[in-house]
């Protein structure tokens, strides 16, 4: 089994054993949300839940969801290409509770989850928290679980503001406080190393640290005044990223290097006659790699490049990809030759991919 089927096996299958449901992933557009291109999170899906405009058999669910980013509150385009670890399209791993269990189990089974069953060393692990602003308190809820329930040392906690540890889903819905787990990938990869004073941080800007997984505690609603008012009851929505886990149970320096992109990195290798780099010179590698598993599973989904809405934005993925391949002398058309390899690595898990390969 490769690697990536085997993570994704693993979170499922602990927790179904903690009574959530498998729920498949929503398709990448939308259904019933005019504010949302494509879907940017696990959650999208359960949103009328959180807002108790619907309901589920299940008060407890485990998925993997396909998410794209390239629009919108949540948009990682510009990062791709630079970043060893962002992406247009990923696959979010992700367990909810809606007004059931709350943070302390949400942290207590994602540590275990991490440390237990992946076997990540706790050494090389941080934790943040909610600081608080004149809108919501500090999360003291989440401290005390994080301290008791984990036995992580409190210098290995962090404090952040809203743009890090409070999530929303767009301008108007459902939001909370969150905590998240990041990863010290290492000494060696902080790009600024040499600048005089320079301290590696949680949520800093050297690459260092890495986030692994978001657990988002919602209990709010903020409307189309900007207004927030709690939610009757209180929900848990974690979403950790694929790629990023991969890269650590793999031991590489990059999602990019992991079995997940080699094969598209070797066609590209192989197309263009560019070596591959870690540095700048691999950015049209990995913006082509990137956005033909944005291009594919959109596509796969019924999205077609056109002049409006999301299939204007998928238009301009598909021109950033093809201008970056120009930079490795990729003249003609050249991103279809990477469907091959994509469905041989993603095809026997999503399946959208073999059916709509023509
Ligand atoms: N919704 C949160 C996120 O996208 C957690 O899944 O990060």
């Amino acid at each position: 089994m490769s690697k990536h089927s085997e993570i994704r096996n693993q979170f499922i299958g602990f927790f179904r054993e903690r009574g959530h449901t498998h729920v498949p992933s929503a398709p990448l557009v939308p259904q019933n949300d005019p504010t949302l291109l494509f879907t940017n999170a696990g959650m999208n899906q359960f949103k009328d839940v959180f807002l108790e405009q619907g309901s589920r058999s299940y008060s407890r669910a485990v998925n993997s969801q396909k998410c794209i980013r390239v629009s919108g509150k949540h948009n990682d385009l510009e990062l791709v290409g630079p970043s060893p670890s962002h992406h247009t399209f990923f696959e979010m791993l992700g367990n909810w509770s809606f007004g059931d269990y709350y943070k302390t189990e949400a942290i207590l089974w994602a540590w275990e989850l991490v440390t237990g069953v992946w076997g990540i060393d706790p050494n090389r692990l941080y934790a943040t928290v909610f600081a608080g602003d004149d809108e919501v308190p500090r999360d003291e809820e989440a401290l005390e679980a994080w301290t008791e329930q984990t036995g992580i040392s409190a210098d290995r906690i962090s404090f952040h503001g809203r743009k890090d540890n409070f999530w929303e889903m767009g301008e108007v819905g459902p939001c909370g406080p969150c905590s998240e787990i990041h990863i010290d990938l290492g000494a060696e990869f902080c790009r600024r190393k040499d600048e005089p004073g320079h301290r590696c941080a949680v949520n800093g800007d050297c690459g260092r640290m890495v986030e692994l997984w978001n657990l988002v505690f919602i209990q709010y609603r903020r409307d189309a005044e900007g207004i927030l008012h709690p939610l009757p009851r209180r929900h848990v929505d974690t979403g950790a990223g694929l790629e990023r886990i991969l890269m650590v149970m793999e031991g590489v320096r990059s999602n990019f290097e992991t079995s997940l992109f080699t094969p598209l990195i070797a066609q590209l290798v192989e197309l263009s006659g560019e070596p591959y780099h870690s540095d700048a010179r691999g950015i049209p590698h990995r913006v082509a790699a990137d956005h033909i598993r944005a291009l594919a599973f959109a596509l796969a989904d019924g999205v077609l490049p056109s002049n409006e809405g999301r299939g204007y934005v998928l238009r301009r993925v598909l021109r950033r990809a093809a201008r970056y391949g120009r930079e490795i002398g990729l003249e003609t058309p050249f991103l279809h030759r990477l469907v091959e390899p994509l469905v041989e690595v993603m095809g026997n898990d999503w399946h959208e991919l073999k059916e709509r390969y023509d």
